[in-house]
């Protein structure tokens, strides 16, 4: 369910038209539906809400502050990847105690800030990470909780560069290495390891990965139990799968229906890190078409927004729904095939191939539908193509989340060194 709807033929977000929108603040533009995104939460909320996990809404996913800001105040946590995203979460005043930390690459600079901000704890996916931690926070005469991110190797099912729970990912630690770290444990007094993590990889439609990877957890964490070693946090990592296209995704109902039991059975405090469940469907890229074109072989839609600005279909060869923002007595069989390509100079720089759509115009407006999660964040300036405006809309309000870049931004840090300026 979303807050995007047609009504007399006219695509809505909440209660104002997307045209307008388009119009007001130019093209091309992310749109965000406030009330889909919350929504989403509290659906995840709702399902679980007789284990009353944390929910650690996954920043990479959409980091505007203002996304990140409307879902700490509902009271969520925030799952962080780098120093950039703790100083947003910083920036919107996220409880300390409610975020956690993951990335195989944490900088020394960056685990001393998290030490020093005291946050529930990082998630560490390598011995060497550990130790790092321990020196940091002995300099810094303080314990910092950290979670063991283990690797469970199960296959999630899902596209081969968002899959990391197989042992031939980068991410995390086998059970036997994970074993023999926490036997380390007392060598290492600086550190206190309080949870176990995972993550098995993103855009999971079903749920028996998870109960397979959850299953393996309880009876390591039992194993554990048995040894003395008392845990406290099971962070069981994000990944729920959307609607793009024909998928039947679990519901969250279903999802925790599911999977509760064995979160039960851990006897440990529940973390969970959804990012696309939470913003895919709450945002749209709307674009413009500039020109159509024909070849001998193909037609092609030319829009003005490019992979720069959502790279999913180019990197991921993913599929998004792309609906005229204008059906208004449009004739449902004036459809054709053709490409919805950018302005980019990439031949991947497309966001739909042979797909069947209405008859669209130079001027015409479409919407790339469940753009809301990692499309603006993986947006660059590739071409120097300023980054586009973001909106929020709440109801019959609409808010610029994100102004426009414009060329001065492109090269605010670019310096011509004085020789070559001949002083
Ligand atoms: N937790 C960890 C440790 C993660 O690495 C990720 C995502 C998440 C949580 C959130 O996963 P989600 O619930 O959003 O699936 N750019 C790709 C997705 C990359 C996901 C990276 N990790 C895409 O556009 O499909």
């Amino acid at each position: 369910m979303h807050e995007f709807k047609y009504i007399k033929g006219r695509l809505y977000c909440e209660d104002v038209k997307v045209e307008d929108l388009a119009k007001r603040f130019g093209s091309p533009l992310y749109v965000y539906s406030y009330h889909t995104i919350i929504d989403h939460y509290l659906k995840l909320k709702n399902a679980f809400s007789s284990i009353k996990p944390l929910i650690a809404y996954s920043v990479k996913a959409n980091s505007n502050l203002a996304v990140l800001k409307a879902l700490v105040d509902k009271g969520a946590g925030l799952d962080i990847v780098s120093g950039g995203e703790l100083y947003r979460a910083i920036q919107v005043r996220c409880p300390m105690n409610r975020i956690v930390y993951a990335s195989v690459g944490k900088t020394e600079r960056e685990i001393e800030e998290a030490v020093r901000r005291k946050i529930l704890f990082l998630n560490v996916e390598s011995l060497q990470e550990l130790e790092s931690i321990n020196r940091i926070s002995k300099r810094l005469n303080t314990i910092t909780r950290v979670a063991i991110r283990v690797n469970p190797d199960i296959e999630p099912k899902t596209h081969r560069y968002i899959t990391t729970g197989r042992l031939t990912n980068k991410f995390g630690i086998d059970f036997k290495s994970a074993y023999q770290i926490l036997m380390l444990r007392r060598a290492l007094p600086n550190v206190k390891i309080s949870g176990l993590h995972i993550h098995i990889g993103s855009q999971i439609t079903d749920a028996s990965p998870y109960s397979a990877a959850i299953s393996k957890m309880v009876d390591f964490i039992e194993r554990l139990r048995k040894k003395g070693i008392e845990l406290e946090y099971l962070n069981i990592g994000g990944g729920l799968g959307i609607i793009y296209n024909h998928e039947t995704p679990q519901t969250a109902q279903r999802f925790a229906k599911r999977i509760s039991p064995l979160l039960k059975r851990s006897g440990l405090k529940i973390i969970l890190e959804p990012g696309r469940f939470i913003v895919g469907q709450a945002g749209i890229l709307v674009t413009e078409v500039l020109y159509t074109k024909s070849t001998p072989k193909k037609k092609f839609v030319i829009v003005d927004a490019g992979m720069n600005d959502l790279i999913r279909p180019a990197l991921y060869d993913a599929y998004h729904q792309i609906f005229p923002l204008e059906i208004k007595g449009a004739n449902p069989r004036r459809t054709e095939k053709v490409d919805v390509v950018g302005p980019i100079c990439e031949s991947a720089d497309f966001f739909a191939k042979e797909r069947r759509m209405p008859k669209v115009k130079s001027g015409d407006y479409l919407a790339v539908m469940s753009a809301g999660a990692y499309g603006f964040t993986m947006s660059s300036n590739y071409n120097s193509r300023p980054r586009i405006a973001e909106v929020m809309v709440v109801k019959d309000n609409v808010f610029l989340i994100r102004k426009r870049e414009v060329y001065a931004d492109i090269v605010r840090n670019e310096i011509i060194p004085a020789f070559l300026l001949g002083l």
